[in-house]
Order: C-alpha cells, then structure tokens, then sequence
C-alpha cells in the first residue's frame, strides 16, 4: 500500500475501533445522551474541537505543531508498522496525562487519531476539569491552577523516554528555573475580535523541525592553531543534551582543505554528536547542556584554508543539502 493509503487504512480503522471503543475519553463529544454545553451537568470534554471555537488562535498554533501530527506523522507511521507496534501508540494518541497521573506514561486511545496529542491530553483532568497556569471561575470551562500541570511532569510523562527531562533538570537552565515551556512556548500576542489583542502562550512547540530553534541550540567556532583546525561547539541555548531524544538525530562536524590553487578537497567527518541505536557500537556522544567540545584536525600540507561546516541530521542515514540536514552554521579559517 502507499503510504496515503495506509493513513486512509488506519483512519478508517481508528473510526471503526471509535465507535466500538466506549470508555474513558472515547467519545467524541457529541455522545453522551446529547448534554453538550459546558456547565451543564453531564457534560464532558472529549474532543479538541469542542475547545476551538473559543480558543481559535491556540488551535492555529497547535494546527500542524508535531504534537497534532503525532499519530499521522509519516515517518512514525514508517517506523511503527503503521502502529501495529502496539508500543508505539500510548505517546503518539494519548488519552489525558493525568489519568494515569503526571509523569506517568500515558494510555492509548483510538479516537481523533488527527488529534495525536491535544488540547485534552494535557489540559483535561481525570475528573473533567480543565487544568491551566491561572484560575478563571467566571470562564465557561473554568480553567484552574494545578502545581502537576506546569511542572516538567506533564512534558516527562511523553518526553523521558530518552532522558530529555532529566538531562533538563540536570541543566544550568533547571538551576535558574528556565524550564521547558520558556523555550518550547514561547510568549505570543493574539489578536482576538474587536482589534483586543492578548498574551499567551505559543502551543506550536517548535523544536528539531524548526531552523530558528535549531539555531539558538549552539554557539560554533573555529579556527587553526599549530596547523591544526580546532573547532569548538558549545550547547548555549539547549536545555537539554543537542542533540536530545531520539536516537535517529545527529549533530556533525565536517571540514575540507582548500590549497594555494584553490582546489578543495573532499568533506569530512571531524565529529558526530548522537546517542547510537540500540544495536550500534558506540557511546553516547551527545553534547549535555552547558558544556562545550573542542576538536583538533591535523591539516594535509598545502593547506592554505579550511572550510568547516555545523550540520543538524534528523536522521544519522541524511546527507549534505537533503531535507532532513539543516546547515547551522559556516565559517572558512586561512592558515597563518
Ligand atoms: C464557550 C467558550 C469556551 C470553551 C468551549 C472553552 N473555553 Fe477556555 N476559556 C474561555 C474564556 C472566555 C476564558 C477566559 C479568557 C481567556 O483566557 O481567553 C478561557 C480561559 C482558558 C484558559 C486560561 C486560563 C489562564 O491561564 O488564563 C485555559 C487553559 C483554557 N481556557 C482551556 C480550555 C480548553 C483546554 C478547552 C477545551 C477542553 C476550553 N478552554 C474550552 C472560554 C472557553
Ligand atoms: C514514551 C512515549 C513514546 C513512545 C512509547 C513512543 N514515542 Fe515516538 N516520540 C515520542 C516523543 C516525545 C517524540 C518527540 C521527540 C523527538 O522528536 O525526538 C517522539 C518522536 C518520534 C519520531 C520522530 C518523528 C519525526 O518527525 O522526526 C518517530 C519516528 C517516533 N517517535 C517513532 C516511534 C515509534 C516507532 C515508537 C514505537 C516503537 C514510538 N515512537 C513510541 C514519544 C514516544
Ligand atoms: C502525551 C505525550 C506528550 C506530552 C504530555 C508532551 N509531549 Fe511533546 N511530543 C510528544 C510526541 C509524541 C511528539 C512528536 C510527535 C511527532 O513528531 O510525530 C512531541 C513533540 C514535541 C516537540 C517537537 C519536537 C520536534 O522534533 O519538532 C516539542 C518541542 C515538545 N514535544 C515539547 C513538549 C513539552 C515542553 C511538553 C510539556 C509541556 C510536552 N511536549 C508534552 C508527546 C508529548
Ligand atoms: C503539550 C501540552 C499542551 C497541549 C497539547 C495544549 N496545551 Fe494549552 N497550555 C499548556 C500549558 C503548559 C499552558 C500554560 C503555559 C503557562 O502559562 O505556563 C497552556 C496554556 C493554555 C491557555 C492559556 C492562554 C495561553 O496562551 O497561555 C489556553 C487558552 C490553552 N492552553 C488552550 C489550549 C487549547 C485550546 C489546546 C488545543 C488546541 C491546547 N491548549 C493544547 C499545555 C498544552
Ligand atoms: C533553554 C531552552 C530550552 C529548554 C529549557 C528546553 N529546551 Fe527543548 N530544545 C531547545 C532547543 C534550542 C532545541 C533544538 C535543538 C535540539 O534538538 O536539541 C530543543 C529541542 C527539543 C526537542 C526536539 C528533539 C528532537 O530530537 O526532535 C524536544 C522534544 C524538546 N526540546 C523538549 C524539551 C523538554 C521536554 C524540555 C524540558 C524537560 C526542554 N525541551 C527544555 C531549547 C530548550
């Protein structure tokens, strides 16, 4: 099957297995005996749509953001057979953190696969209420304070599995009370109806697929001493190891020599930055928070200049100038 087929499949699957399913959080809303106003007794949040219409310019942002697309991502659909790898689903189609409890990992659900992780997932609590960084009682979804909901617990429950959150905690950022949200939402003003404009928070989490965030991670220099290249990269703006989470993303250092004739040389490899598969040979060489790497190339004679370049691979198979490499940064040193 192609892979537009296969999400057609698995769509046509998810609505078959939503209309058996009957659980916790299964619906989709409507049901219920038809009490769909908020206030009224017997009605419950289900459905992210049921939020949109009084939160448009949240939906905006979260429209399209990695956390909407998680259960129709093609390259998670790819590596998870399509979900038959039944592991795969808790993360990627979660139902709300909070009935499991905060930093607990999530259990799956199968509706609104469109939805992956939304509005429901973090902000909706086991007993219907909807969790927020600040009370409204007068709100027709009477948001209120939760300490669990802007702890890191709410991002540990999905994003631990390869250690971000406790690289995080172990952090410079941690220590002055930087915590995820401060870089992943970032402040927004919206402009609502009747030119009323207001602060908020970003819910589009930019982060590995984001050529502005990707760039903050990381200061790059280079330069040659005792005809070597040294090149230095420090993780500044990650509050995190760089890179972080999966295990496909890689970080490299490439150079080339360019003689008195100006021919160059081929690129190579100076240094990777990643934490190996599972099955792979090899260290984790990823680069924590706060900390920096210098690397030393002795230079082929003839050298008169060096080209290096920064990359960030979201996958370790990428190659130069592809969709998945982002070129982070440049710089061509002469040889004193
Ligand atoms: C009928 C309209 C309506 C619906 C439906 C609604 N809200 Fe609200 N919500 C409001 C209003 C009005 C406010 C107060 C003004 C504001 O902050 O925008 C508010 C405030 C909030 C706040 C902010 C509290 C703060 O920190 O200032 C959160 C969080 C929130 N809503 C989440 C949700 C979620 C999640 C849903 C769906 C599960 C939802 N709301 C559904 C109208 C609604
Ligand atoms: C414990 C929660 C959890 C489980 C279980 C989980 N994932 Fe994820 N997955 C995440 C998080 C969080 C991210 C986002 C962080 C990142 O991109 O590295 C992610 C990202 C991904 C990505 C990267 C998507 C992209 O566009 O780059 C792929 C691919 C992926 N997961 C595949 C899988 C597969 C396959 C399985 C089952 C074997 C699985 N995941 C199970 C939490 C989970
Ligand atoms: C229910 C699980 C879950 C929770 C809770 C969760 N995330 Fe995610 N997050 C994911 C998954 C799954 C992905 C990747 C989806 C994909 O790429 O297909 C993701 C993606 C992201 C990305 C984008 C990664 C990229 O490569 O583009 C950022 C940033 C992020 N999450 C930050 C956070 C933060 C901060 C919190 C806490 C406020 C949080 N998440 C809570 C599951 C979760
Ligand atoms: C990954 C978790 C996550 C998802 C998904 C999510 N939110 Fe939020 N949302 C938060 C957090 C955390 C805050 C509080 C940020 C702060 O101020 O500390 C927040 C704040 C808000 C606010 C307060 C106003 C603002 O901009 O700060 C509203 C309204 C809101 N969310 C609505 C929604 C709606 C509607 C959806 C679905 C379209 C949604 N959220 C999806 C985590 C999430
Ligand atoms: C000081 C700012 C900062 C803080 C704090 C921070 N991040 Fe990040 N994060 C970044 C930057 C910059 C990137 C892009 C570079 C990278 O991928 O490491 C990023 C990338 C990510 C990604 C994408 C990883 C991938 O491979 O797809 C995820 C997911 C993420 N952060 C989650 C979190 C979570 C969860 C926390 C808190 C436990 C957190 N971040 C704290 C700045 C921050």
């Amino acid at each position: 099957m192609t892979l537009r087929l296969r999400v057609v499949a698995a769509l046509a699957f998810v609505a078959l297995a939503g209309v058996t399913g009957a659980w916790l959080f299964q619906g989709d809303g409507t049901a219920g005996g038809g009490a769909s106003q908020p206030g009224d007794a017997r009605f419950r949040w289900t459905n992210s749509e049921q939020c949109r219409d009084c939160h448009r310019a949240v939906w905006d942002e979260w429209q399209g953001s990695h956390h909407q697309i998680s259960y129709l991502n093609p390259e998670v659909r790819k590596l998870s057979d399509d979900f038959r790898n039944k592991e795969c689903q808790a993360c990627h189609l979660p139902q709300p953190i909070d009935v499991t409890g905060f930093g607990q990992r999530a259990l799956p659900r199968l509706t609104r696969p469109d939805q992956g992780v939304d509005c429901i997932t973090c902000h909706v609590g086991r007993s219907g209420e909807v969790f927020a960084a600040h009370d409204v009682p007068t709100a027709p979804c009477r948001p209120r304070t939760d300490p669990r909901f802007v702890s890191m617990s709410l991002c540990e429950s999905c994003h631990n599995q390869h250690q971000t959150t406790d690289q995080w905690r172990a952090s410079p950022s941690a220590k002055q009370d930087v915590d995820c949200n401060d870089c992943h939402m970032p402040d927004v003003e919206r402009s609502l109806a009747g030119g009323v404009v207001r602060k908020g928070r970003g819910h589009g989490y930019p982060g590995a697929h984001d050529a502005a965030m990707l760039g903050k991670a990381s200061e790059f220099d280079a330069r040659i001493e005792g005809g070597e290249l040294v090149a230095v990269l420090a993780n500044t703006g990650a509050g995190h190891n760089f890179p972080t989470e999966e295990r496909h993303r890689a970080v490299d250092v490439v150079w080339r020599a360019i003689d008195a004739q100006g021919q160059a040389g081929e690129w190579s490899r100076a240094f990777r930055f990643r934490q190996p598969y599972r099955e792979e040979p090899g260290e984790n060489t990823q680069l924590p928070a706060g900390e920096r790497k210098e690397l030393r190339v002795a230079l082929p004679p003839g050298t008169v200049k060096v080209g290096v370049r920064l990359w960030y691979r979201l996958n370790p198979y990428a190659v130069d100038g592809d969709a998945a490499s982002t070129l982070l940064a440049e710089r061509e040193v002469i040889v004193p």
